[in-house]
């Protein structure tokens, strides 16, 4: 194989809002497969996490995002992102929940190239609030 030193181009950072309206500030999101990726999410709004909660939740390929939300829904005892093995192989990367005025980050290498559904699992959100990761 050929060698070469990770540079800057090899990370990313991608930053996500979520207000009081139930909106996420983007539906796409972009990277390159193998990029370290930062993933920022803050919430702009007011309202607390148990009203108006919200995280970004990143599906592996093929998963079904309407029937994961629905898993989700009943979930409230772990902040609505039940903690089972099925579930975690269905998720690529996960932020926590957050209320308003919280932020948080994770990272993850972004996998191969491909489109990965993204939603907020909060009961009711995944509608509005979803987009996709395009792995490039
Ligand atoms: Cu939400």
């Amino acid at each position: 194989g050929i060698w070469r030193l990770a540079t800057a181009e090899d990370a990313v950072t991608l930053e996500v809002t979520g207000n009081d309206l139930m909106q996420f500030s983007t539906k796409e999101l972009k990277v390159k497969s193998g990029q370290k990726v930062t993933l920022k999410l803050k919430h702009t709004g007011l309202l607390t996490k148990a009203a108006m909660g919200h995280n970004v939740v990143i599906l592996q390929a093929g998963v079904v995002m309407a029937g994961f939300a629905t898993k989700c829904m009943t979930a409230a005892a772990t902040d609505y992102l039940p903690e089972d093995e099925e579930t975690k192989k269905q998720i690529l990367a996960a932020t926590k929940m957050l209320g308003g005025g919280e932020e948080t980050e994770i990272t993850f290498t972004a996998p191969a190239a491909g489109e990965y559904a993204f939603l907020c699992t909060f009961p009711g959100h995944f509608a509005i609030m979803n987009g996709k990761l395009i792995v490039e």
